[in-house]
């Protein structure tokens, strides 16, 4: 099996021999943005919207990105290099490689790193069964919309996630919900479906987008609100929703079991619906 390829700062090279400066502000700072796509069988999906979060999150910081066309034309090379076929497609973007200081040089060329590994989607039976998520007060900074590198946080949440057995970790902010650890929450309550408004505490995700126009098109009305801990406790289900995660039903919170504790009908709709766009 030859080994996969991988881009740095504009040469496609195998992984073992890629290398970036340890002087790298991303390395030393956490000091960059990213992006993960996914592409099914050779089909990049929603691979725009990705590529133009990815300059909103840079102009966030202050980082002159190149134009997004060339990033694409070598996402597209790399991808073929590595045969296409269903993959995580990582884009990482940090603010360049000078000598250790807070403040940034005005110069700096930004370093893109990409890679694109071999997905391995969810065991479908995970889906079916449907997982376990945790509640945690959001400790993370104010600027959550911006796709940041810096993910200690979600590091230690989903970490402890698993540590109890669960899917993901969902944020609690003054009482109410943000997002997961790498994933956005709806919640279903009747017939009409109920996520957070999107705004500086939470990531505005293409999944949720994409799962927003789903609904809307079948007549399953959305409303974007505020949802209390209290309330997502109690919500007749609750989805998660990714680029990697795709749409993944909740069937227990803070181990409490949501509607009859397996996967909602309207949950499993939506990721049929989903699937359907996303191979079709
Ligand atoms: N995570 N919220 C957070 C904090 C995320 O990191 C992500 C994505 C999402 C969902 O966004 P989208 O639907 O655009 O993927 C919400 C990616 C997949 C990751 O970090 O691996």
């Amino acid at each position: 099996v030859s080994e996969p390829v991988v881009y740095v700062d504009g040469r496609f090279v195998e992984c073992s021999r890629a290398a970036v400066s340890i002087e790298d502000r991303g390395y030393q700072f956490g000091d960059g943005v990213y992006e993960v796509a996914r592409v099914y069988d050779g089909r990049p999906f929603k691979m725009r919207e990705h590529l133009d979060r990815l300059a909103r999150s840079a102009r966030a910081i202050r980082m002159d990105l190149r134009g997004l066309d060339s990033l694409e034309r070598d996402a597209l090379e790399l991808l073929h290099l590595n045969g296409w076929g269903n993959r995580d497609l990582y884009i990482q973007a940090t603010r360049g490689a000078c000598p250790r200081s807070h403040c940034f040089p005005r110069d700096l060329e930004p370093v893109v790193v990409m890679t694109a590994r071999e997905a391995h989607p969810y065991p479908p039976a995970l889906r079916r069964q449907g997982v376990a998520a945790i509640t945690l007060s959001d400790d993370r900074w104010a600027r959550c919309y911006i796709k940041s590198i810096s993910l200690l946080s979600n590091v230690l949440a989903k970490q402890k996630a698993r540590d109890e057995g669960a899917f993901e970790a969902i944020y609690i902010r003054d009482g109410f919900m943000s997002e997961g650890s790498s994933t956005n929450v709806f919640i279903v309550e009747g017939d009409s479906l109920v996520t957070p408004p999107l705004t500086n505490y939470i990531l505005p995700g293409i999944t949720r987008a994409t799962v927003i126009g789903l609904a809307t098109g079948c007549g399953i009305p959305v409303a974007e609100e505020s949802v209390s801990r209290e309330r997502l406790l109690v919500a007749d289900e609750v989805f998660l929703t990714g680029t990697t995660t795709e749409v993944m039903p909740v069937v227990t919170v803070d181990g409490v079991r949501i509607g009859c504790g397996a996967p909602g009908r309207t949950a499993l709709r939506l990721f049929e619906q989903y699937m359907r766009l996303v191979t079709g």
